[in-house]
């Protein structure tokens, strides 16, 4: 096993329900399903990238309660290293709701990261050790934008290349595109930090180009059924997605399975097209099954779907 994956992000508890259409403003109405599990843009990935084969470090805060006793009893389930996991008693474990339109796959989710936002860029200081041990560092943007900064900047000081998937979009301090050798945003967070549209490939590329410009390394843009574009001053290619028809039962996680799968594969020295076409299978497995976290495939059926399907 190579390095480890040290990875900042927030765990909350997601509250997912499901029901045919989604609510009105100021309607009750009864739905079809409800289902508690662990979430988090960033735990999520921490679970991806371990079920595809890495060693994982993960980086938070959560509350003295019912929820942050989940986060521990995923972290020792799973196998991640939850040395910088602080559970403090002034603050509760967050939540997201997360409401699934099972006619359509759309979803709407509102994210309360509760005791992850008494993360302050300090707490990176504290984890320093942590991360200079790792082959890559990766962070979202669940967590306060400056401790996600300080986060990037620890790695960087230390020689760990680092992975940003700007997610969910926020206006972002012109240095963190240097301090990203991974961009990784989906079309709409692309979208919203580029100022142009991004639906189709070419938009994508042209996206690519505005981060470039800004100082990313190497740009990825996740397109969905699409596939991801990548671009950096050697690559610029389209990777198509993995169809898996109408096996597809919920896409929330999908973005975070990709980045745990990346992550692992860049760790283990995959090249960088193959990476991608690890970290798309990756997603392409979860969305066939439902929640977030428990969703997250397995090195052996990651390695089953790529063998399965050449889509280069
Ligand atoms: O990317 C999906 C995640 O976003 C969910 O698990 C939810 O918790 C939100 O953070």
């Amino acid at each position: 096993m190579s390095k480890p994956i040290s990875i900042l992000g927030i765990f909350v508890a997601d509250l997912t329900f499901r029901s045919n259409r989604m609510p009105r403003q100021g309607e009750t109405f009864i739905g079809n399903s409800f289902k508690l599990g662990p979430g988090g843009k960033g735990s999520n990935q921490a679970v991806a990238a371990r079920r595809a084969g890495a060693k994982t470090m993960f980086i938070t805060k959560v509350g003295k309660d019912t929820f942050g006793e989940m986060a521990m009893k995923l972290y020792a389930d799973e196998g991640i290293n939850s040395e910088f996991v602080w559970e403090i008693p002034k603050n509760s474990t967050g939540a997201a709701a997360i409401m699934v339109n099972e006619e359509s796959g759309d979803n709407a989710i509102i994210v309360v990261p509760g005791a992850a936002d008494e993360l302050v860029p300090d707490d990176l200081e504290d984890a320093e050790a942590g991360i200079a041990e790792c082959a890559y560092f990766m962070a979202s943007l669940e967590v306060p934008i400056p401790v996600m900064q300080r986060g990037l900047e620890v790695a960087k000081r230390n020689g760990v290349p680092t992975i940003l998937n700007p997610a969910p979009a926020a206006i972002l301090p012109d240095e963190v595109y240097g301090l990203s050798d991974y961009f990784t945003p989906n079309e709409t967070e692309a979208s919203m930090l580029a100022g142009i549209p991004v639906e189709t490939v070419e938009q994508a590329r042209d996206a690519a180009k505005v981060f470039m410009d800004r100082g990313v390394d190497t740009v990825v843009i996740t397109l969905g059924e699409n596939g991801a574009y990548v671009r950096n001053s050697e690559i610029r290619q389209h990777v198509p997605a993995f169809d898996m028809g109408d096996k597809v039962l919920e896409t929330t996680g999908a973005g975070d399975a990709f980045n745990g799968g990346f992550a692992h594969a860049l760790a283990e020295g995959m090249p960088l097209i193959d990476a991608v076409r690890f970290g798309s299978a990756t997603a392409a497995i979860s969305v066939t099954r439902l929640g977030t976290a428990p969703a997250m495939p397995y090195n052996n059926e990651i390695q089953q779907l790529l063998d399965s399907q050449n889509t280069q």
